[in-house]
């Protein structure tokens, strides 16, 4: 039986739709609270969208394509601008490229206005024009840090600006455009022509589309400064992200003096650079040698630290891995992990356990990368493994010795890229031997002189650690 609200006409109505100024979630219909950030009288009606495009001779040629082939060597290779500061330059890939937009996000206070005045005092120094608006600090503030940076005379204008319409106005003054432009932050900017509050989706938005479209306009690069959420990700839209052509993280943690520049997106250079610099009373100092420094300082007498061979980009890195195991009086023991994947811990953790018979159940699990890196390479299954054997007997690993080499579930040890770099910068900061996967044995790019132990599988780990145990016991 049908009712009468089934037989209503079907009218093709579009679809309205609904997106919250705060978080830029989208909705159906209207609410008085978003139920995405529970943020109240956010929601407004999206404009309705434009009637379809009259097509017209006047438009002939204006939406041009042009065939591959036909691309200029120029535009294939941008011409890059070196800062001078060189490991700014490393993670964009060479230089900045004239006409790009970069955001740079990162915690409060780990360094991003203080790492972008040395880029801007050090562009400057080149006799190049260079704007830095902040709409966090006033002149004379900037003009504080400058002095204890060191770069008071530097040729850099300061404007204490967050109107984009004011900011562009001044851009386009003077009788050159900026090289460089450094607008900290992009959540401080608001466009009169955008109704919501700075720091909203919708402004940060709009504010984000006209700083950009001013540098592709005018070949000028444009740094943007976005602030980042309890969760990590840089606040406001995503699309942000979307509209800019490199997307750089500044992180670190505030406890220690060690600061990395990494590269998410880039869409003129790799994504897996990273720089690294160290916060000094006078700034933040380039680290050339950052091994030297993530191993310094230990003591390898310890039981539960191992060291690790890895790559970030195309840089060896050696840094320590600490673990600790210990009893817990906890009914679901504790599982930690700093700066490092908890779920690759627990792959480990339960491969020791089914594969080896190590068990580590009821036992709490600490795992720490010195230095505050972040370690995301898989590579460094087998020096966690080792950190945490090491805890397990309280036997400390053998001194002068680095480990890497990928676990799969099977407990096999799988090769890894690059074993040859990895060996020669562990050779160069002094260590003589080396754990690593037997299928990387055949590397081409061996360096000689190293004591290598090949492993097969995890087991053949813990048979190591459990006979240098008893060794040292006898
Ligand atoms: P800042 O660049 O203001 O951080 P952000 O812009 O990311 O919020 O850096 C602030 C911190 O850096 C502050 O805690 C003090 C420290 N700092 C130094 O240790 N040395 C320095 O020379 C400067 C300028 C800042
Ligand atoms: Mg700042």
């Amino acid at each position: 039986m049908c009712s009468s609200r089934d037989l209503a006409p079907l009218v093709a109505r579009a679809a309205k739709q609904f997106t919250c100024q705060s978080c830029g979630g989208r909705t159906g219909k209207w609410a008085g609270r978003c139920d995405d950030c529970g943020e109240w009288n956010t929601i407004v009606e999206d404009a309705a969208s434009p009637p379809g495009f009259q097509i017209s001779s006047a438009r002939q040629g204006r939406g041009r394509v042009i065939e591959l082939t036909d691309l200029q060597s120029g535009s294939l290779n941008p011409s890059r601008l070196k800062t001078g500061i060189a490991e700014f330059d490393r993670v964009v890939g060479g230089g900045i490229v004239p006409g790009s937009a970069l955001l740079v996000g990162g915690d409060p206070g780990i360094g991003k206005s203080t790492l972008l005045l040395q880029v801007a005092a050090s562009v400057a120094a080149t006799d190049r024009r260079v704007t830095y608006i902040s709409g966090e600090e006033s002149p004379d503030q900037v003009r504080l840090r400058a002095q204890r940076l060191g770069v008071r005379e530097a040729n850099v204008e300061l404007g204490a600006a967050t109107s984009v319409a004011d900011i562009l106005t001044t851009l386009e003054s003077g009788p050159l455009s900026p090289a460089l432009v450094i607008i900290d932050s992009i959540q401080t900017m608001w466009d009169e022509r955008v109704e919501s509050a700075p720091g909203t989706v919708a402004q940060v938005r709009a504010s984000s589309q006209a700083l950009i479209r001013f540098a592709k306009a005018r070949d000028t690069t444009m740094v943007l400064v976005g602030h980042v959420t309890k969760d990590g990700q840089i606040a406001g839209p995503r699309v942000v992200e979307h509209m800019v052509d490199a997307v750089l993280y500044f992180e670190g943690d505030r406890g220690h003096r060690f600061r990395i520049l990494r590269g998410v997106k880039n869409r003129f250079g790799p994504t897996d650079e990273i720089g690294v610099f160290e916060m000094t009373g006078g700034g933040l100092a380039e680290v050339e040698n950052p091994s030297a420094l993530f191993i310094g300082g230990r003591d390898e007498s310890a039981p539960g630290a191992a060291i690790f061979a890895g790559i970030e980009g195309t840089r060896p890195i050696l840094v320590e891995i600490q673990a600790l195991v210990a009893p817990s009086s906890l009914g679901t023991p504790r599982r930690a992990v700093v700066g490092a994947d908890a779920s690759r811990l627990a792959m480990i953790i339960a491969v020791l356990e089914a594969r080896c018979g190590v068990s580590m159940a009821g036992q709490d699990v600490y795992l720490n990368i010195a230095g505050g890196l972040r370690i995301q390479e898989p590579a460094a299954d087998l020096a966690v493994a080792a950190a945490l054997l090491s805890s397990l007997t309280g036997a400390a690993l053998p001194t002068g010795t680095v480990h890497f080499g990928e676990i799969s579930l099977s407990g096999a040890v799988r090769p890894v890229a690059q074993p040859g770099s990895r060996l020669k910068e562990a050779k160069k900061l002094g260590f003589g031997g080396a754990v690593i996967p037997a299928a990387d044995q055949n590397d081409s790019d061996m360096p000689a002189g190293l004591e290598i132990s090949l492993v097969e599988d995890l087991a053949a780990l813990v048979g190591r650690i459990a006979a240098a145990r008893t060794e040292g016991i006898d």
